[in-house]
């Protein structure tokens, strides 16, 4: 790892990403992934410049030997042989990598897997228990919320997360009233559009995306036919 790095990580790693989310309109995300700035354990190299790194993913520990520049989405797909993560642009501006990490969404090509121990990550794969899926994939299915799929990974676990941070009482830059943060009943298609907007999908599956999360909120979603349109306004149309 070059020095530069090694010995200014926190401040380089922050400018970093800062760039990163402004470029991909993902203001939700940024506090989650601006707090991976702390420092990553010390750790020994060998002598191919590969560190020993413990991930718990998916709730089993897994030991890597890998470079500390390896991003967590390369430790995920190519090490550990987890491909539902999807590597789209690999620069923070497609959403297709998005895990979970500590239960907030975060753009695995963005994060590296040394500053990722003692965390618990979740991905695609860690999301159904058993044959029985996670009542947001059920939903993507029920409400066609994907077409290629190879946005849909990502597309989930931001929803998931969506989820719980509506749960939480967490605002979005379009709650129009602060004082009273959406809830999961009434949570609107505006609120659930800008709170995805860091997941990008070529195919434009937006409507049953937005449909899914609807029914996953536990709201009565739109049709899941292509007549229903989603405006820019966030009104069904
Ligand atoms: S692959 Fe990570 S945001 Fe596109
Ligand atoms: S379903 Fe194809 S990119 Fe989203």
């Amino acid at each position: 790892m070059p020095d530069n790095e090694k010995s200014g990580r926190k401040t380089s790693r922050r400018g970093f990403l800062g760039q990163a989310l402004t470029a991909a309109g993902t203001a939700i995300a940024a506090p989650t992934l601006l707090n991976q700035a702390s420092i990553a354990k010390e750790a020994t190299q060998n002598s191919q410049g590969e560190i020993t790194v413990k991930l718990r993913v998916n709730g089993e520990q897994q030991t890597l030997n890998i470079e500390p520049r390896v991003t967590l989405l390369d430790a995920l797909r190519e090490h550990l042989g987890l491909v539902g993560s999807k590597k789209g642009c690999d620069r923070g501006q497609c959403g297709a990598c998005t895990v979970l990490i500590d239960g907030e969404r975060v753009y695995s090509c963005l994060a590296l897997a040394v500053m990722q121990e003692d965390k618990n990550i979740v991905t695609i794969e860690g999301l159904a228990k058993g044959d029985t899926l996670h009542p947001v994939q059920a939903a993507f299915i029920e409400n066609d919320g994907f077409q290629c799929g190879y946005c849909t990974p990502g597309q989930i676990c931001a929803s998931v997360a969506l989820l719980d941070e509506v749960k939480r009482g967490c605002a979005s830059v379009v709650t129009a009233d602060l004082t009273s943060p959406p809830q999961l009943a009434d949570i609107s298609e505006k609120e659930i559009k800008e709170r995805l907007s860091g997941n990008l999908c070529r195919c434009s599956a937006y409507n049953g995306i937005v449909a899914a999360v609807q029914q996953a909120a536990g709201q009565t979603p739109p049709s899941a036919n292509a007549d229903v349109m989603v405006s820019e306004s966030g009104e069904i149309a």
